[in-house]
């Protein structure tokens, strides 16, 4: 059985859904992700996990424990809980050291002066802080901040870390090392991780599993590599890395992009062309290669050299799909004719 479980769980503000019969269930010391756009749910559905918000449905359990379940209108209060959260705000509190910024919620659970004193320096220790320890978290930078919550959060000895876009407030170098961090105290102290994004790229490198999210629903939970291989909707595809959608229309036997008269020479699946005989051919701009034996025609718009990398816009009917190669391989130069292939095509119905 799942270590922890969401089962059907619902959340309503007035008449807008926030999270609509969300099931989700999580092993013990999985890091899974909730990734998707502003406003899709991910934190509401975090605070019902941590007990800050109600649920309208549905049932929380984590190992035997149940947390809430509207059935039996059973809800136990986010300090019974006992996970560790950190949010996207620096939460610190500035009038308290280091030190009492972590030893603060473990002194408010009466354990003993000794067992704070441990637990507090080994927090300190386990995310580099020893030396902070007496100075005002307002003295710390950005990054040093958010260490400091994650220690306060780490002190709880938490089977469960709840993180809500813990990351999102420090500038891309120190987001990128803070990630290694927290997956690095995870391989220590084995905790389960909910963690709440909308940047990919951390989902990707922080996750055993990802679910993208949309409008209170699941639109996909597989693992980074499923979910950037084998994207099950167009919604999912978009959301992972640069996207093209080249739509395509179906005339007779022939499969032809929107504006032009040559056929897209790729089997479509005919199962993606509903009523309307359209559909989409998704492709990323990094796999798609030049070639006289291309899958359709097009004409070299725009050749934009970004440092390591050449990006094109070429034109196919009335159409634009973006193309990225390396500055080191020679691709077409504008205004010249080039094939276009598609190395991982995946089509969507329009
Ligand atoms: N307390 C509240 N009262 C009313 N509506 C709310 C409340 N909290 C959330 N919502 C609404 O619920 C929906 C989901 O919000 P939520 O904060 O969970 O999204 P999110 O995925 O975390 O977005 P973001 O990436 O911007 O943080 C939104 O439409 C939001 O406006
Ligand atoms: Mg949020």
């Amino acid at each position: 059985m799942s270590y922890i479980q969401l089962n059907g769980i619902t959340r309503r503000f007035g008449n807008v859904t926030a999270v609509d019969n969300l099931t989700l269930h999580i092993e013990k010391g999985e890091c899974f992700s909730m990734l998707g756009p502003s406003g899709c749910g991910k934190t509401t559905t975090l605070r019902m996990v941590a007990g800050f918000e109600d649920i309208d449905e549905g049932e929380i359990r984590v190992g035997d424990r149940l947390l809430s379940s509207h059935k039996e209108n059973f809800y136990l209060p986010p300090e019974k809980r006992d996970f560790g959260m950190v949010f996207q705000a620096f939460a610190v509190w500035p009038h308290m050291s280091v030190f009492e910024n972590i030893a603060f919620p473990l002194r408010l659970r009466n354990l003993s002066a000794d067992e704070i004193r441990s637990r507090t320096t080994e927090a300190l220790r386990n995310t580099n802080l020893l030396d902070d320890a007496d100075i005002s978290p307002m003295d710390l930078s950005g990054g040093g901040k958010q260490r400091v919550a994650l220690a306060r959060a780490l002190a709880l000895n938490p089977d469960v870390m709840l993180l809500d876009e813990p990351l999102s407030s420090l500038d891309p170098h120190l987001r990128e090392e803070m990630r290694f961090e927290i997956k690095d105290l995870q391989r220590k102290f084995g905790f389960s991780i909910l963690y709440v994004t909308h940047d990919q790229s951390e989902a990707m490198a922080l996750s055993d599993r990802i679910m993208v999210m949309r409008a209170g629903h699941v639109e996909q939970i597989d693992t980074p590599l499923n979910i950037y291989r084998k994207p099950a909707s167009k919604f999912v595809f978009s959301f992972i890395g640069l996207s093209n959608f080249l739509k395509v229309v179906k005339s007779g036997d022939a499969v032809k992009p929107t504006g032009s008269d040559d056929a897209v020479n790729l089997p479509a699946p005919a199962d993606v062309f509903g009523q309307s005989s359209a559909a989409v051919l998704a492709s990323r701009p990094s796999e798609i290669d030049f070639g006289d034996d291309g899958h359709v025609r097009g004409l070299v718009k725009r050749r934009t050299y970004l440092g390591e990398i050449v990006d094109y816009a070429i034109v196919v009917g009335d159409q634009e799909v973006r193309v990225q190669k390396t500055a080191r391989s020679p691709g077409p130069g504008p205004g010249e004719t080039c094939g276009l292939k598609f190395l991982y095509p995946h089509w969507y119905p329009e």
